[in-house]
């Protein structure tokens, strides 16, 4: 047998009887079969379908994690810790805390990324696509069926200043392999008109972001089209439902560019609902720091998110300097 496609570390060599490697970290175990995904810690054990879970882990270590919870269901998640992530079950769950059958386990975020990046180049069968929409992708059950490498090691959009700029990411188009969507055929392509002033001809940039997001062939994967100092913009394409239930560490803003989003939005802490907020073309809202969000998008939409990275901001919403939103009603 050859060592280079395993990690006796992560998990066990020999396939269950479904074709599937069975994983481990520190003290939580995770198997999979046909259908559901097993994952198993000292106190307790839980279950979640593995399309839903393979979308979950895919978004989790393409975003390094993302700002604060990522809450894969009600029950499974990782805190980022900007370093080092906690891998939890039911502990943003008041019954699971209640009868004090949550528990954490605190590791370096390379760990957890061989760990879940191993999981799913095992469980991602051939016919599916973690990134995709369901309508845009087959089966990820049924036995082991081939692998999708080219699909889980996608790697999403950041641009340095912004797309389209000189030596940034280029702008996509037909000819670099990016159709328009299904979804997208009526949003008009036509590029900006600039006219700088001479001898800043090489400083002015304009993109048509609507064409460049009609041209997206993911779902629920912002890109970072433009930095400024801290300030991102983070525009992406929704269809189906957000993978994972995201627990904020800042406030964040919602620009909803085209279509519409339904949000469920919840206490971060014990899941207690708190809104369910409906979110129509032009609309925009700070989701604030003490929440945590799903989207629903029944048709492929548009929708700019905009971050704040400022490292510093973490601390001052978790020491109450900061209040939870911009605006205290
Ligand atoms: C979010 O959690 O705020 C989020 C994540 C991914 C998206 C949209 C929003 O595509
Ligand atoms: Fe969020």
């Amino acid at each position: 047998m050859t060592t280079t496609d395993t990690l006796p570390e992560l998990g066990s060599i020999e396939p269950n009887q479904h074709g599937y490697r069975d994983f481990s970290l520190g003290k939580f175990t995770f198997s999979r079969d046909q259908y559901f995904v097993h994952v198993r810690w000292p106190n307790g054990t839980h279950m979640l379908a593995a399309d839903a879970f393979l979308r979950a882990i895919q978004r989790d270590v393409a975003w390094g994690f993302f700002y604060g919870i990522v809450n894969f269901d009600t029950v499974i998640g990782t805190v980022n810790h900007y370093g080092t992530v906690d891998l939890f079950a039911g502990r943003f769950n008041a019954q699971y805390r209640q009868a004090g059958l949550d528990y954490s386990e605190n590791f370096k975020s390379d760990a957890i990324s061989r760990l879940f990046e191993a999981i799913l180049a095992d469980w991602t069968n051939a016919t599916f696509d973690p990134f995709a929409s369901p309508e845009e992708t087959g089966s990820a059950f049924g036995p082991k069926n081939g692998s999708n490498k080219r699909a889980i090691t996608r790697h999403r959009v950041t641009a340095k200043r912004m797309i389209g700029a000189p030596g940034d990411e280029p702008v996509r188009t037909d000819d670099n392999g990016f159709p328009i969507n299904r979804h997208f055929t009526d949003v008009p392509q036509d590029a900006p008109e600039v006219h700088p002033e001479p001898g800043f001809e090489h400083q002015v940039v304009s993109v048509n972001l609507f064409a460049y997001l009609s041209r997206s062939d993911v779902t629920w994967n912002p890109s970072v089209v433009s930095v400024c100092k801290n300030s991102l913009y983070c525009p992406t394409t929704e269809e189906y439902i957000l993978p994972i239930i995201h627990g904020n560490d800042r406030v964040e803003w919602f620009v909803q560019l085209t279509d519409e989003i339904q949000w469920e939005v919840e206490d971060r802490d014990t899941g207690a609902v708190r809104a369910r907020v409906t979110m129509k073309a032009g609309d925009v809202a700070a989701m604030p720091a003490d929440i945590r969000h799903r989207g629903f998008s029944p048709k492929r939409s548009m929708l700019l998110v905009w971050e704040n990275a400022s490292p510093e901001l973490p601390a001052l919403y978790a020491s109450g300097k900061m209040p939870p939103a911009p605006v205290q009603f």
